[in-house]
């Protein structure tokens, strides 16, 4: 099938199929007054209106945006979106001081989560999950990473990922699934977190990898959590396992996670609230993307991720949500935008970038996903404004008025489609 969406007022993507660094992060492309062209799910052609004739043929389908601006569909690059229950009581006690760690540490957080997604079955957590990735689609998130974590033993973690792998099947907005079995130590294993990752190196990992239950593995490196060789450890096996490397990274407080995601080729090393100067210089050598998480800042009153300096010194950025019912029970792409952009000072094409062909690098995905191009996937947003910009101008409002996903349009107006 042959489709054609013409009178774009602005057409605003980045161009690149792999991380963007540096200062080319604020380098996008801008189309004016265009017409694109899918067909069989990939994008064919992009050229000025007044050309828009010689790509019409009898079997195309055409489409007036009416002066909308079009955008590449967001990437959620990190996100907790299956868990039952929420946890709205501990978030009301941080107001009164007590900290993230400390209710942690006495039993509740991701361990209260994790009571109550062990006694959910699969069928209750992909109900649950159908109904978040609905509210994704609507804002146009397209392609969004999930990861376990509230198992933290093989059944329940293997539960959460089959539940994932049946949502990317059955939804249009697809999972990229990572292992997070280090998110927390066991209750059954406590006081002994190195034999827990001893247990998940051997008895869980292996499984994940021979049954294609995720691609990335990750481990919430902090301290009062993992340790530095903990998740050098774990790590190491998962990458010689056939499995990428992501890190819960210098989120409290800095334990060189940043240094040691690099050290490792790491994918992504996430939060980065506390990175040192040396994991500022090793992210701007290397490949490993930094995906900053500015809701969770927000929700948790600290202080946001140094996206300047990182961007300045040559590191790339993507930005996610962190959706999760703790550190922040928010997985609005308006308020990530807004707050990389008043609180953490990136430019509007940076963010653009950063929620984008970056997010999707750090999900091993740019060559498909992330920017409107000649052979890419047409997982395209149309947006009721001419200047993209608008989604920082218009924090309130969702633009987002059309969701094409893989050449089909999933979502308009307010209903889905699919
Ligand atoms: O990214 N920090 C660890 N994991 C999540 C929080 C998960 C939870 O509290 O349930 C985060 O902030
Ligand atoms: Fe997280």
């Amino acid at each position: 099938m042959k489709l054609l969406i013409t009178n774009c007022s602005q057409i605003a993507t980045p161009q690149s199929s792999r991380l963007v660094k540096g200062e080319q992060m604020k380098n996008i492309a801008l189309y004016k007054n265009s017409t694109f062209c899918i067909e069989d799910g990939i994008i064919k052609d992009i050229v000025p209106d007044h050309k828009a004739n010689k790509l019409i043929d009898e079997n195309c389908i055409m489409i007036d945006a009416g002066g909308k601006t079009a955008i590449p569909a967001f990437v959620d690059c990190h996100s907790h979106y299956l868990f039952a229950g929420q946890r709205r009581e501990e978030f009301f006690m941080r107001q009164e001081g007590k900290t993230y760690i400390d209710i942690l540490n006495a039993g509740g957080g991701i361990g209260n989560t994790v009571n109550k997604t062990r006694l959910a079955s699969k069928e209750d957590l992909i109900k649950k999950g159908l109904t978040h990735l609905d509210n994704a689609l609507s804002q146009g998130i397209t392609l969004t990473e999930g990861k376990s974590g509230y198992g933290l033993d093989r059944e329940c973690e293997i539960k959460q990922l089959e539940a994932m792998k049946e949502l990317d099947r059955i939804h249009p907005v697809k999972t990229v699934r990572t292992f997070l079995g280090a998110h927390a130590v066991a209750k059954e294993f406590e006081d002994r977190s190195d034999e827990y990752i001893d247990y998940i190196i051997h008895q869980i990992l292996p499984i994940i990898k021979k049954q294609n239950h995720a691609d990335f593995c990750d481990v919430f490196c902090e301290k009062g959590v993992f340790t530095s060789e903990q998740a050098y450890k774990l790590l190491s096996a998962a990458l010689s396992m056939g499995l990428g490397a992501k890190i819960h990274a210098d989120e409290m407080i800095s334990t060189k996670g940043a240094e040691l995601a690099c050290r490792l080729g790491a994918i992504s090393a996430d939060h980065l609230l506390a990175v040192s100067d040396e994991g500022i210089n090793c992210l701007a050598k290397s490949e490993t993307v930094a995906v900053l998480l500015p809701c969770t800042a927000f929700c948790l009153g600290s202080n946001y991720a140094p996206a300047r300096r990182i961007i300045d010194s040559g590191g790339g950025v993507a930005l996610g949500t962190d959706y999760n019912p703790g550190s922040c029970n928010c997985f609005s792409i308006s308020l990530t935008a807004a707050l990389a952009y008043f609180e953490m000072k990136m430019s509007p094409a940076e963010i653009l970038t950063a929620l984008t062909v970056n997010a999707a690098a750090a999900l091993g995905k740019a060559t498909e996903y992330g920017s409107i191009e000649i052979g890419k996937k047409a997982d395209i947003l149309l947006l009721d404004t001419d200047d993209y910009r608008d989604i920082i101008y218009q924090t309130n409002k969702n633009l987002v008025k059309t969701v094409i996903a893989g050449g089909d349009i999933v979502y308009k107006d307010g209903e889905k489609k699919w």
